[in-house]
């Protein structure tokens, strides 16, 4: 399963690519709107740091404004995957924007019918939300064995990419339900990498290294 940041945070990015587990970055009007910048130049920061996808939310709601909107996101760079809702309009512009060659990612998905829809319109990522599921009282990783099962039925290529993932756990999860793809924020990410076994293990090793340059020095 790839690893995305959903950020727009270039130190984040920074820090996740330095690591060296990064495979690309997903964005929409929020994250934006926290980091204050504009929209296409830090998109083309994040493109300059990330080798893989960097989705960019397009804002309108007819497929003409949404091809236009993602047509001059794809002249950032060759790694832009344009973002288009999941509406009857989105599935045109997802269409469209696939037939003139640009990658799409079909956003805010909530049902098995829907990703099936996106899937039909040729969308290269499908994004559901499961977060935002179990805000509702559902259990949002179950969408993504549905999806699942569904693409594998009909052989769909389109990939699962897991989003609005809140913990370490929705990670997990997702990873064992076959999604493709999960996006995340920094926060969770950071977390993956933490087991107080590990932490303990780390400080006895270091201990008993002390202890026996002490042994060595009598
Ligand atoms: O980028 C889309 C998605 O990951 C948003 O997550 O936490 O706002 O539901 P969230």
């Amino acid at each position: 399963m790839k690893i995305f940041l959903d950020t727009a945070n270039l130190a984040e990015i920074k820090k996740a690519v330095d690591i060296g587990i990064c495979d690309g970055v997903t964005t929409n009007p929020t994250l934006i709107m926290k980091e204050g910048k504009d929209y296409k130049k830090t998109l083309k920061e994040i493109c300059s740091i990330v080798k893989g996808p960097v989705s960019a939310e397009t804002v309108s709601l007819n497929a003409e404004g949404m091809v236009r909107e993602g047509k001059e996101f794809a002249k950032i760079a060759k790694n832009i995957v344009v973002k288009v809702t999941m509406t009857p309009e989105g599935m045109k512009a997802c269409r469209m924007l696939t037939k003139s060659g640009i990658k799409v990612n079909t956003t805010l998905v909530f049902s098995a019918n829907q990703a099936l829809l996106a899937a039909k319109a040729g969308t290269y990522l499908v994004s559901p939300f499961i977060g935002r599921l179990d805000d509702i009282g559902e259990k949002g990783t179950e969408l993504i064995r549905e999806i699942r099962q569904i693409y594998d039925n009909y052989g769909f290529k389109s990939l699962i990419l897991a989003a609005s993932i809140r913990n370490v756990e929705h990670v997990k999860e997702v990873a064992m339900m076959g999604a493709d793809i999960a996006t995340m924020p920094f926060k969770v990410y950071e977390q993956l990498f933490n087991h107080a076994l590990t932490d303990k293990g780390i400080k006895m090793f270091l201990d008993d290294w002390q202890k026996l340059q002490k042994q060595l020095k009598k």
